[in-house]
């Protein structure tokens, strides 16, 4: 088994060697290199939050298992600290690299100062962080403007530019979500006939989705034609609270979102979302093909953008049982 819970504890390798460089047990370190069943790598999770967000976990669980490469999992239930203190523990550990996908960008600098002065690279997957770029070996993510951007370019062609919105926003603290909003905001700028009504967070879940879709559909009767969720599974809260108050979701209500994971393909497949704009969260093989890179010592980009596409419903029924996740 090569994937383990965080209180399973593992064995130190060595870590001397600044982090960046190449990693502890590397020629390049003076030792031989390690093999993949070698390598322990800690991976704080930002929890289990959405559709999109187990199908990461799963994408990587999996890749560790199949290279036998020891996996240390810790869901850090969507609360900053608890990755944190899961990255401190890493640390503590001595393992080999250290993956975070953060739910916060923020207040992530001293810890990655800790992990750089240990000799632990770190690679971030599925979200930025607010920090300098020698504190961290690469990033993979999407272009989470572009996602908004073209979101909002789909809506302006389908609503001829005149559009009254709801904005169901991810969580706050996220650079996705701010990157989303503002691809969406530039996208609808060119029309001055669409209009965003309320923009309000649904943490990315589906129960919050749905809850503050029937807040803002109460406080806006009538006045609403369209749908913009940061993510799928929002969308398809709001869709449950848009059948709720009687209304048609994809006919009376618009609704366009990001990520397009399975369950939104049946909802477009049932007429009641109308499009959704991939994010792809497979980076397992991706991220631990970066990962032997850094244990060898060889230079990894930067940065990784993972690209997507948008589906609409017309396309559902034909691409549904290819979609990965
Ligand atoms: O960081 C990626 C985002 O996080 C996904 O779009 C969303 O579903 C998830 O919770």
């Amino acid at each position: 088994m090569a994937s383990a819970s965080i209180a399973t504890g593992c064995s130190r390798g060595e870590s001397d060697g600044a982090a960046q460089k190449p990693a502890s047990g590397t020629e390049a370190a003076g030792r031989k290199p390690k093999k993949p069943s070698e390598i322990v790598v800690g991976f704080s999770q930002t929890g289990a939050e959405s559709s999109w967000r187990i199908a990461h976990s799963k994408s990587i669980q999996e890749e560790a298992e199949k290279r036998q490469i020891q996996l240390l999992f810790a869901d850090g239930q969507n609360v900053h600290n608890n990755q944190v203190n899961a990255v401190n523990g890493f640390i503590t550990k001595g393992v080999d690299v250290i993956v975070i996908a953060p739910q916060e960008s923020m207040g992530w600098k001293p810890t990655l100062k800790e992990a750089k002065r240990a000799g632990i690279p770190v690679v971030l997957t599925s979200r930025g962080v607010d920090a300098d770029e020698d504190l961290y070996a690469t990033v993979m993510v999407a272009d989470f403007v572009w996602e908004g951007r073209r979101a909002g370019e789909w809506l302006a062609k389908q609503t001829n530019g005149s559009a009254r919105i709801i904005e169901l926003v991810g969580t706050p603290a996220a650079d996705v979500a701010a990157m989303r909003k503002d691809g969406f905001a530039e996208a609808i700028a060119k029309h001055p006939d669409m209009k965003i009504i309320a923009s309000q967070s649904g943490d990315f879940t589906r129960t919050k989705g749905k809850a503050v879709m029937e807040t803002l559909l109460a406080a806006h009767k009538g006045e609403i034609n369209a749908v913009y969720a940061h993510n799928d599974d929002m969308a398809l809260g709001a869709i449950q609270a848009i059948q709720a108050a009687g209304l048609k979701p994809g006919q009376d209500i618009l609704v366009v979102s990001v990520d397009a994971v399975k369950p939104a393909f049946e909802a477009m497949i049932e007429g009641k979302l109308n499009a959704t704009v991939e994010c792809n969260p497979m980076h397992g093989p991706l991220l631990f093909d970066t990962i032997e890179k850094i244990v060898r010592g060889e230079t990894v980009p930067k940065r990784t953008i993972v690209p997507g596409q948008i589906f609409e419903r017309e396309q559902a029924a034909a691409a549904i049982s290819a979609r990965p996740y």
